[in-house]
């Protein structure tokens, strides 16, 4: 028999979680909300079962419902869109209102907000659109095949900063810019500090892929690109190196927290963003990860405790601090 048998270690529970290196804690999910306008609203969303779009106040019902939840991240989707996005910084919007809420009714909650346009623009890009043509005809033409994309990055990281510091404004106590629009974070950083909001964190999602698991989060929030992709302003999936250039950029211009996103594919990428960075980093398991465990578990006879607290527990293993699920609430349960 040799000395070192590694089983004695596996012997029975309580052996088996003295030695246990990753354990999930409540603390470490984050609850994505889609939040719409009015009143009395509670939308499913068909790709995502179990998943809705609420008004604000069936949302501070579900916060109440949903036990042990610490951190929430908030999407907006506006009564209506634009060429620039506007109702994404109105003082009175969806997500300002949404934020300014529910810090009224849990003080205690964490309020992250996500700052991107692609849900306010009428296009569904994450970035304005250089506007070459007339633009009373702009609207009409976003669908017209090869019309190509071509971002206006000044006018965009001053909506992107207006966009933060109005969720600042209303209570956020980190905002998430997402648009992967080169000097974004320094754009924020630079708006929030300027107006009295320096105590503001950023979480940046800095290591963003132009992945294939987005698309029920596209179908949730009505966000899909209206001509063209995201792949001009969103990684490549090739490559590795590049994010960690990604995520150093970020760090230089601010970012408190990087993300890394999706997840479950992108476990290499967790892992060596942790391994060169000294700051706290986020994963998010995408959309399309949530609908993934959904028809993995229910249709095969899979228990979806047992496979989703596995797939959470290596996306931790990796590196990740803490997750962005649409399982939290579950979890929470499970735990
Ligand atoms: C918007 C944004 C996206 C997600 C979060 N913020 C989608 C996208 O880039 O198309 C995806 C989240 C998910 O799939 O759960 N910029």
């Amino acid at each position: 028999m040799p000395n070192q048998r590694l089983s004695r270690l596996r012997n029975n529970p309580g052996l088996r979680d003295l030695v246990s290196e990753t354990n999930l804690h409540p603390k470490d999910f984050i609850l994505p909300y889609f939040v719409v306008g009015g009143r009395g609203k509670r939308e499913p969303i068909a790709s995502m079962p179990g998943i809705y779009r609420f008004s604000t106040e069936n949302l501070l019902k579900d916060i109440e419902e949903t036990k042990g939840i610490r951190t929430v991240l908030l999407f907006g989707l506006p009564e209506s869109k634009d060429e620039t996005g506007s109702q994404a910084y109105r003082k009175d919007g969806v997500v300002q209102k949404a934020v300014a809420a529910i810090k009224k009714e849990f003080a205690d909650l964490t309020v992250v907000t996500d700052v991107c346009l692609c849900g306010y623009t009428g296009y569904g890009h994450c970035g304005i659109q250089r506007v070459t043509l007339n633009p009373s005809l702009h609207l009409r033409v976003n669908s017209v095949k090869g019309l190509s994309l071509k971002i206006d990055s000044e006018r965009t990281l001053e909506a992107l900063a207006k966009i933060a510091l109005s969720h600042a404004e209303a209570g956020a106590d980190l905002v998430a810019p997402s648009a992967m629009m080169d000097g974004q974070v320094a754009a924020i950083r630079e708006a929030l500090n300027r107006n009295g909001f320096g105590g503001v964190g950023i979480l940046a999602y800095s290591a963003k892929y132009a992945s294939n698991f987005y698309g029920p989060f596209r179908d949730a929030l009505d966000s899909a690109p209206a001509f063209g992709d995201r792949k001009t302003y969103q990684m490549d999936f090739r490559n590795a190196r590049e994010a960690l250039r990604e995520v150093e950029q970020d760090i230089l211009e601010g970012a408190d927290i990087v993300m890394v996103k999706p997840a479950l594919a992108y476990l290499d990428i967790i892992y060596r963003v942790k391994e060169k960075f000294n700051v706290p980093v986020a994963a998010y398991s995408v959309s399309g990860e949530y609908a993934m465990l959904k028809k993995a578990t229910n249709e095969n006879g899979v228990s979806e405790k047992d496979l989703v607290l596995e797939v959470l527990t290596a996306i931790k293993r990796a590196g990740a601090d803490f997750i962005i699920t649409y399982y939290a609430r579950d979890v929470l349960r499970w735990l």
